[in-house]
């Protein structure tokens, strides 16, 4: 198998995307540092980390939405890192893209664009993209490590950076756009059900806010439309990397299986789907072992070891369960498969962190490592 740690070490980018909770950002710390270990200048874009993970790293402040270097050793590289910041990343985009200060001042100030910026769907995977963008630019790093957010159908993360395009397309918003006196009236019918649905999430009241917001809007699509294809390119090129986590759960193995297919079809390159938090097999017994021995000790009125039995047979019931899940995968999947066993204890500390890494790229692992018994 070519090692996602090569692949990684070749790579300019790194998405590290999968649904909610599976150590998306935990994967992409231990990449991270990883990767920096080896002499290279990392930074990792975290989404809502753990806070202990900020402590982990030896930034007890927290991660701003600047990139810090990350206090640990790391030989010739660098780590650093920094969190997304949705609402201040969108503005410094806006004020990018004005032509003026009026401008981007009208923009940043309109209630549409400040709902937009903080509670729209999509706006935190586009700003992630967008942090992506400048990083990738900055010639302080070698390597982008970029977690995602926590999106129902990580699919988002990569029509984010159209998200506001999609919008300018839409006839409708070409029609707020045009300068007008009669107000929306003269649109009522066409308009209606899109209005409606705005309404819905920013509230009804502010629509003519929204108004407002795509007539000042007037003069910028063609930068934001420019960046939203750079962005695009970006992230289908050769030496970006995604890898995908998910949970060793059915449902969300099918998914990222899904997933990776995919992002390979749609032409972007999949270094790994990393299944995480794989449940140790328990001993050498079965599952119907253990309920046996739960089931003599029930009989001798044992109640206490007949529980501990028990909770071993689901124990190893549910190891079982996950194997065969994950061989599934393994069987169908066109991509790489990385397991990475459930740790001890949350991933909190650098120890950890390191630990976690030699999982995902096992080939270090044999190398620097007698394989332990877990
Ligand atoms: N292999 C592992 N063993 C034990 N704990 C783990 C492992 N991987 C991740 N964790 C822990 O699981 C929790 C969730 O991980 P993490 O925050 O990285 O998930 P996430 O995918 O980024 O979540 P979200 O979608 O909410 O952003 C964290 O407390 C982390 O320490
Ligand atoms: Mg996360």
């Amino acid at each position: 198998m070519s090692g996602l740690h090569d692949l990684v070490g070749r790579s300019n980018v790194v998405v590290c995307c999968g649904s909610g909770g599976v150590g998306k950002t935990t994967g992409a710390a231990a990449l991270g540092l990883d990767v920096a270990r080896c002499g290279r200048r990392v930074v990792v874009v975290t989404i809502d980390p753990a806070r202990r993970l900020a402590d982990a790293l030896g930034l007890p402040d927290g991660l701003t939405g600047e990139p810090q270097r990350v206090p640990v050793e790391t030989g010739d590289g660098e780590l650093w890192a920094m969190m997304l910041d949705a609402p201040a990343m969108f503005e410094r985009v806006v004020r990018g893209h004005a032509t003026d200060d009026e401008q981007a001042e009208r923009i940043v100030t309109n209630r549409f664009y400040r709902n937009m910026a903080t509670a729209l769907s999509g706006t935190q995977e586009y700003m992630a993209s967008e942090a992506l963008h400048e990083l990738h630019a900055d010639d302080r790093f070698d390597l982008v490590v970029v977690d995602t957010p926590p999106s129902r159908n990580a699919i988002e993360f990569l029509e984010a950076p159209s998200v506001l395009t999609r919008f300018l397309d839409h006839k409708v918003f070409k029609l707020m756009m045009m300068p007008t006196r009669t107000g929306l009236k003269i649109f009522s019918a066409a308009t209606q059900p899109l209005l409606n649905a705005i309404g819905r999430v920013v509230g009804s009241d502010v629509l003519g806010d929204a108004v407002a917001f795509f007539q000042a809007f007037a003069g910028m699509e063609a930068g934001f439309r420019q960046r939203a294809d750079e962005v695009a390119e970006l992230l289908r090129a050769d030496d970006t990397t995604f890898v995908v986590v998910t949970s060793p759960r059915h449902d969300a193995l099918v998914e990222a299986a899904w997933f990776g297919h995919e992002l390979v079809e749609r032409g972007f390159g999949v270094g790994a789907i990393v299944v995480n938090r794989l449940h140790p097999t328990f001993g050498d017994g079965t599952p119907a072992d253990a309920h046996d021995k739960a089931a003599t000790a029930r009989d001798r009125d044992d109640l206490d070891l007949a529980a501990m039995w028990t909770n071993l047979g689901e124990l190893r019931e549910l190891a079982a369960r996950e194997r065969s899940e994950v061989d599934q995968l393994l069987a169908t999947a066109d991509t790489p498969v990385v397991e990475v066993p459930l740790l001890p204890d949350d991933v909190h500390d650098l120890e950890s962190l390191d630990h976690l890494a030699q999982y995902l790229f096992p080939a270090r692992r044999n190398e620097s490592e007698p394989e332990g018994n877990g």
